[in-house]
């Protein structure tokens, strides 16, 4: 895959791992796994169509990781805390979030180890950030 290449100094993460297509299947990998996980999809507006979920959040990522600019061209500033404030993020939604994404990255066979390392440790300084209620206290407040 295109993705084996180890990155040079000049090149984007977005560049090194072959662009759109390795966000597009992340992504599918990363819903696949929250489609089978009824407590984090149940925090999801629509459950039944994460269509949008998964366009905004490969969107997201490409732009983030140094493609186009297609997410804010459409969807504005990313502000993702605060599009994450309708959802009660405590460290249990945090980890499961974090598990799955850890698995969709695992999943991509042949990726440099030194840009999945620099991947998770995004993930998981970006999930942190997003937490927004402490512990327990059970169900999403809206
Ligand atoms: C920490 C646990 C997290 C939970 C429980 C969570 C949950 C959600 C939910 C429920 C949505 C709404 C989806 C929809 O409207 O259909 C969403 C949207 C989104 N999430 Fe997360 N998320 C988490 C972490 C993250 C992280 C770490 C990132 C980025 C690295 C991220 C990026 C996004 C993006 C880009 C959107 C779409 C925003 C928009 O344009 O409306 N999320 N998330």
């Amino acid at each position: 895959m295109a993705y084996s290449a180890t990155m040079d100094t000049a090149e984007t993460v977005y560049e090194a791992v072959g662009g759109e297509p390795f966000f597009n299947e992340l992504v599918e990998r990363f819903y696949a796994g929250v489609a089978a996980d009824p407590e984090l999809l149940a925090m999801y507006p629509k459950p039944d169509d994460l269509a949008d979920a998964k366009k905004h959040l490969a969107q997201f990522l490409v732009q983030y990781w140094g493609g186009p600019t297609t997410y804010s061209d459409s969807r504005g500033h990313p502000r993702l805390r605060m599009r994450h404030m309708p959802f009660r993020i405590g460290p249990a939604e945090r980890d499961a979030w974090l598990r799955h994404m850890t698995a969709a990255v695992a999943g991509a066979v042949d990726l440099d180890r030194a840009i999945a390392g620099r991947l998770l440790d995004y993930f998981d300084m970006a999930a942190q950030h997003l937490v927004n209620a402490e512990p327990g206290a059970g169900q999403q407040t809206g």
